[in-house]
């Protein structure tokens, strides 16, 4: 019966005065739960789909996962059968469909953002991606990927790509604290998207930063002190970028 309502989809024309960024080109269902899986949205995130066509994705994580979604969409005409289709699977008190643009509608609720956009629409997005989203938010694009920010995790599925990446929290800048034993550390971080590049001191002394590792609001740094035989491990957690906790490995 979706067939039906899918054929149906392609008999109505765009609006002659819309600008669409993006022609709709509906996810492949198989290709719409790898998605879902690769970034694992379950019923405690809300998904956000920029360009949400006919509501595709979020039917199915509403009605497979019981995950709350918010589609974001310029073309009223597809907004009204993606409330066709949810009302359809009976799915429509998990979801909801807004008239607006990509760019501007606000999105900093959402734990999870699916795209089906361009390269070229995702990298226009980037900036908003990384300043409106919580760190943690998960970010999964079918077929395009987004400039010199580099996935997470990419698969190919049934011959399309799928990129997965984690909004990593701002961390650049100078940290300073006291470890178990008092010992004062100090470490100067770099930053581009979730590489992170820096110097590390212990007790005033250069050391090295052996490693860092940046996954959405956790940071963890591996310094190895001059003398000791072994690196510690502390694990920095940022909330809105500011530096809430940090935990010294035992
Ligand atoms: C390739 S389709 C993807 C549809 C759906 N996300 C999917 O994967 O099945 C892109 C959608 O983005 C919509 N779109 C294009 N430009 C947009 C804009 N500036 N703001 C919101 N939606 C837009 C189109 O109308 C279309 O429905």
């Amino acid at each position: 019966m979706f067939r039906d309502l899918i054929d149906d989809l392609d008999d109505y024309s765009v609006e002659p005065d819309m600008l669409l960024d993006v022609p709709f080109v509906p996810t492949d269902e198989a290709v719409i739960e790898a998605m879902l899986n690769l970034v694992e949205v379950g019923p405690a995130d809300l998904l956000y789909d920029l360009g949400s066509g006919d509501g595709r994705i979020l039917v199915a994580a509403a009605r497979d996962r019981d995950t709350r979604g918010i589609g974001v969409e310029i073309d009223p005409l597809r907004i009204a059968d993606a409330f066709d289709y949810a009302a359809h699977t009976r799915v429509e008190y998990l979801v909801d469909f807004v008239e607006d643009s990509i760019f501007t509608a606000d999105i900093s609720d959402a734990t999870v953002v699916t795209l089906y956009l361009l390269d070229s629409i995702n990298v226009q997005l980037r900036p908003r991606l990384l300043r409106e989203l919580r760190p943690g938010t998960r970010i999964i694009s079918h077929a395009f990927d987004m400039g010199d920010w580099k996935a997470d995790e990419r698969l190919e599925f049934s011959g399309t790509k799928i990129y997965k990446w984690i909004v990593p929290a701002q961390v650049a800048g100078v940290w300073e604290w006291n470890g178990y034993d008092d010992t004062p550390y100090r470490v100067e971080l770099q930053q581009k998207y979730q590489e992170i590049t820096g110097r590390a001191w212990v007790a005033d002394t250069p050391a090295e930063l052996k490693s860092a590792a940046l996954c959405g609001a956790s940071l963890e740094l591996t310094i190895q002190e001059g003398g000791a035989t072994l690196p510690i491990t502390f694990t920095l957690n940022f909330e809105n970028n500011d530096l809430q906790s940090i935990v010294e490995d035992a």
